[in-house]
């Protein structure tokens, strides 16, 4: 029984009738450049995430680099994130003109540890940039403490934890809600994915909210004026007509992601080689990846390749430890937690449409690797 890591070939089948149709509408009208499908999502993923403000972009990277932009940093100002990340999240932050200073992560949610977050705070400190890794969010309400006492704007990197929980004082708070600015990726794999490259911010900050819209057109807010140097990042209509009609299902795939995820968690229990995703008592997961600490990582992956099962290592190399940043000094042994779990992690297919019989067919084998 063959398992691939993402089959978006089965998403496209259910759904197809719904989308076509919306992609024949924006060809017909040929408004391929900020067509109305573009505000109709800014408006629904704005509604999703209780912000304000949705500016539409080319991609969850320029989601992260225009807010960090309008943070407007000088060299040396620093932005604290966790090292254990996808490469975006501290790309962006080099490519704003600042410098990223890499902290810890908790060992067993893999979202930034509010404690180390603190401690790196100096006065050059001009942002938190957390990361909601593999859809579950981090301790917002720590680090808005910590950000509040340092005045220091959060920008969210929600871009794998579209429509992601936490209970905050008692309080369910969505991804997107709580941070100055939050980005959201599109990229085809994640919950709620394009047929190409796309993004969103969100806010309710209304002077960053016009800021941003003005950072994505190359910094007019009146066409051919330019109040300052923006760049080209929109998001395309037919991407927004896309997502349009796939934004009504995210809800439900992300429920059987969390299904799927159950069924996994129980079938590996007792495995004392294997360490299922802990999920903070505060979250409402929404299992962008369903990601394991095992022992023998590369041998059960070869393993489970053998069997047509497919599985991948988000992410080989924390971000401390990567060669473009090997000047900022980090040495081995840093950011101990960030670099044992980069040498530990195994994410598994997740995607809604896996059937029980796939399911068991991974379960199956990993308990056969390790018997
Ligand atoms: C945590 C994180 N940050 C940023 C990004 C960048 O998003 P994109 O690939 O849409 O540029 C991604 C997505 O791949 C991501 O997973």
């Amino acid at each position: 029984m063959n398992a691939p890591l993402l089959d978006l070939v089965a998403q496209y089948r259910g759904i197809k009738d719904e989308i076509l149709p919306a992609l024949t509408a924006v060809i017909e009208a040929q408004q391929f450049i900020m067509g109305p499908a573009v505000a109709q999502l800014e408006a629904g993923v704005a509604r999703l995430s209780r912000a304000r403000h949705g500016i539409g972009c080319a991609s969850g990277t320029d989601a992260l680099l225009l807010p960090l932009k309008a943070l407007d940093l000088r060299p040396g100002d620093e932005v604290i994130t966790p090292a254990f990340s996808f490469f975006a999240t501290a790309g962006t932050v080099h490519n704003a003109g600042g410098t990223p200073v890499f902290v810890d992560i908790e060992p067993d949610t893999f979202n930034v540890d509010p404690a180390a977050v603190e401690a790196a705070v100096t006065p050059r400190t001009r942002a938190l940039l957390p990361v909601h890794l593999f859809g579950q969010m981090a301790n917002l309400e720590r680090l808005r403490q910590i950000a509040a006492r340092h005045h220091l704007p959060v920008i969210e990197d929600a871009c794998q934890a579209i429509g992601a929980r936490r209970q905050v004082e008692g309080t369910w708070r969505v991804a997107g809600e709580l941070g100055w600015v939050s980005a959201f990726s599109f990229f085809p794999s994640k919950n709620l994915g394009g047929w190409g490259d796309g993004g969103m911010m969100v806010t309710s900050d209304d002077a960053v909210a016009a800021r941003l819209r003005k950072l994505r057109l190359h910094g007019g807010a009146k066409q051919y004026h330019h109040d300052e140097i923006g760049t080209n990042s929109r998001l395309d209509t037919l991407q927004a007509a896309v997502l349009l009609a796939k934004l009504p299902h995210l809800a439900a795939w992300s429920a059987q992601r969390r299904e799927h995820a159950a069924y996994y968690t129980e079938a590996l229990a007792g495995l004392e080689q294997v360490r299922t995703p802990v999920v903070d008592p505060c979250n409402e997961h929404i299992f962008h990846q369903y990601t394991l600490c095992v022992e023998r990582r590369d041998a059960l992956q070869a393993h489970l390749k053998a069997k047509g099962i497919g599985t991948a290592v988000y992410y080989p190399v924390p971000l401390h430890r990567q060669p473009c940043f090997a000047s900022l000094g980090y040495q081995e042994g840093s950011l101990p937690t960030s670099e044992r779990t980069a040498r530990e992690v195994l994410s598994l297919p997740i995607y809604s449409e896996l059937t029980r019989a796939q399911l068991e067919a991974v379960a199956g084998a990993i308990r056969e690797f390790y018997r």
